[in-house]
C-alpha cells in the first residue's frame, strides 16, 4: 500500500497535527516486519504560501516541520519512507493544471475551509480558491492508496477522488463502462488512483486550549516543540468554568478532560473520570496532571531534535533524497496523465 501525507509549513506543529495525522504516519511506518507499506511524507510548502508572505519565515518553517518530523521518529533511512519538500516535485505543479480543467467551479466554492476563510474576512485569492486542485495533484501524483489525516481534510480528500473520477472519465473513454460494471462495490482502475481517507475515530478532532478544533489559525495550540516554561503556562491557561475545587466536574466544561485522555493510560483515565464525578480536585490539579503527561511523552522527541538542529545537512540530504524517490514515482503517473489528455 502506498500511503501519502503532508503537513503545511505555516506555524509550528501541534497536537492535533500529531494525534491527528503524524501519529498515524508513525504507526503505519511501524506495523512491523512484512508489512507493504510505503509512506511518502512532505512538506507542504506550497500550500503555506496560502498565508504565509515572508520568504525567509517559510524557509524556516518548512525546515521546523522537516526537524519535527524526524524528531518525532519518520524514519527515511528505511527503504520504505520518503520526506520531502511538495516543491522539489514540480510534477505536482503541472498534474494540477490538468485537473484544473476538470475541477467543477462550484465543486470548489462549496469547500469548507475556503467559506470559513472567506467568513473571517480573509480577501480571497486564486491559491485559495484552488487549494484544493493542488492538494489533489499531490495525492494523485504518487497513486496514492490512503491519505491519513485529521477530519478537517475530509471533504478535500473528497474532492481529491471526485477529481480523479473527472479526469478519468474525461479521458478514458471506457472508464465509464467500467465503473457501470463494478457497481460501487470496488474502485476502478483509471488513469488515476482513486484515493481513500484514513481517519482516526478517536483523535479525528483534538480540541485547543479554548474548545474550539486545535489549529494554528485559532491561536489555541498546545505545540509539541514550545520551551518548557511557555509550554507549560500554556497548558495551565487551558479554558475551565468557574467550579470550585470540591465540587464534581463536567468533563464537557473543560477541554482538558478531551486532551488528558490523550494521554493518560485506561487506569489513570478511570482515575480521572471518578474525581471528575465525585470532585475534591480542582482544575490546576488536572492541568499539572497533563503537563507531565505531555512532557514524559514528547521528552524523547523534544531531546531528539535539540540533537538533529545542529546538523542542518543531514536534513537537507533526507529531504534530497526524498524528493528524488517522490520524483521517480510522480513522473510515472504524471507522464500516464500528459499522454491522456494529448500533451505527449
Ligand atoms: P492547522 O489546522 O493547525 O493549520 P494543518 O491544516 O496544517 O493544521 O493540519 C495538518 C494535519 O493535521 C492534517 O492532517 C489535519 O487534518 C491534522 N490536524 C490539524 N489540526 C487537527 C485537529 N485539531 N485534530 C485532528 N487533526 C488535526
Ligand atoms: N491541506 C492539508 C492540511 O492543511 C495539507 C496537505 C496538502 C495535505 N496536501 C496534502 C494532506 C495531501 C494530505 C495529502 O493539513
Amino acid at each position: 500500500m502506498r500511503v501519502l501525507s503532508g503537513i503545511q509549513s505555516s506555524g509550528k506543529v501541534h497536537l492535533g497535527n500529531y494525534f491527528g495525522a503524524i501519529a498515524q504516519f508513525l504507526e503505519l511506518q511501524n506495523s512491523g516486519p512484512g508489512n507493504e507499506n510505503e509512506l511518502l511524507i512532505f512538506i507542504a510548502d506550497l500550500h503555506a504560501l496560502t498565508s504565509v508572505r515572508d520568504a525567509a519565515k517559510l524557509r524556516e518553517l518548512t525546515r521546523d516541520v522537516a526537524l519535527d518530523y524526524l524528531a518525532l521518529g519518520l524514519d527515511p533511512s528505511r527503504e520504505c519512507v520518503a520526506l520531502f519538500r511538495q516543491s522539489d516535485i514540480p510534477e505536482v505543479t503541472e498534474l494540477m493544471w490538468l485537473l484544473m480543467a476538470v475541477t467543477p467551479m462550484a465543486m470548489l466554492e462549496n469547500a469548507h475551509s475556503y467559506k470559513d476563510k472567506i467568513a473571517k474576512g480573509i480577501a480571497p485569492d486564486a491559491g485559495l480558491f484552488t487549494y484544493p486542485v493542488l492538494m489533489a495533484a499531490d495525492i494523485l501524483a504518487y497513486d496514492s492508496d490512503e491519505v491519513p489525516v485529521g477530519r478537517d481534510q475530509q471533504q478535500h480528500l473528497e474532492m481529491a477522488r471526485d477529481i480523479a473520477v473527472k479526469f478519468n472519465q474525461a479521458f478514458d473513454p471506457k472508464y465509464i463502462d467500467r465503473l457501470n460494471a463494478a457497481k460501487g462495490k470496488e474502485d476502478v482502475h483509471g488513469i488515476l488512483k482513486v484515493p481513500r481517507a484514513r481517519i482516526q475515530e478517536s483523535t479525528a478532532v483534538i480540541v485547543g486550549i479554548d474548545g474550539q478544533k486545535m489549529s494554528k489559525s485559532y491561536g489555541n495550540t498546545i505545540d509539541l516543540f514550545g520551551e518548557d516554561k511557555p509550554t507549560q503556562k500554556r497548558i495551565m491557561s487551558i479554558k475551565t468554568d468557574s467550579s470550585p475545587l470540591e465540587a464534581p466536574k463536567d468533563p464537557n466544561a473543560t477541554p482538558v478532560h478531551a486532551l488528558l485522555k490523550l494521554f493518560a493510560s485506561p487506569d489513570e483515565m478511570a482515575e480521572i473520570d471518578r474525581t471528575f464525578r465525585e470532585g475534591g480536585k480542582g482544575y490546576g490539579h488536572y492541568k499539572q496532571q497533563l503537563a507531565e503527561l505531555f512532557f514524559a511523552k514528547f521528552a524523547a522527541a523534544r531531546a531528539k531534535r535539540k540533537e538533529l538542529e545542529k546538523d542542518p545537512k543531514a536534513v537537507d540530504e533526507v529531504l534530497a533524497k526524498g524528493a528524488e524517490r517522490a520524483r521517480e514515482r510522480a513522473r510515472v503517473v504524471v507522464d500516464r496523465a500528459r499522454r491522456a489528455v494529448g500533451i505527449r
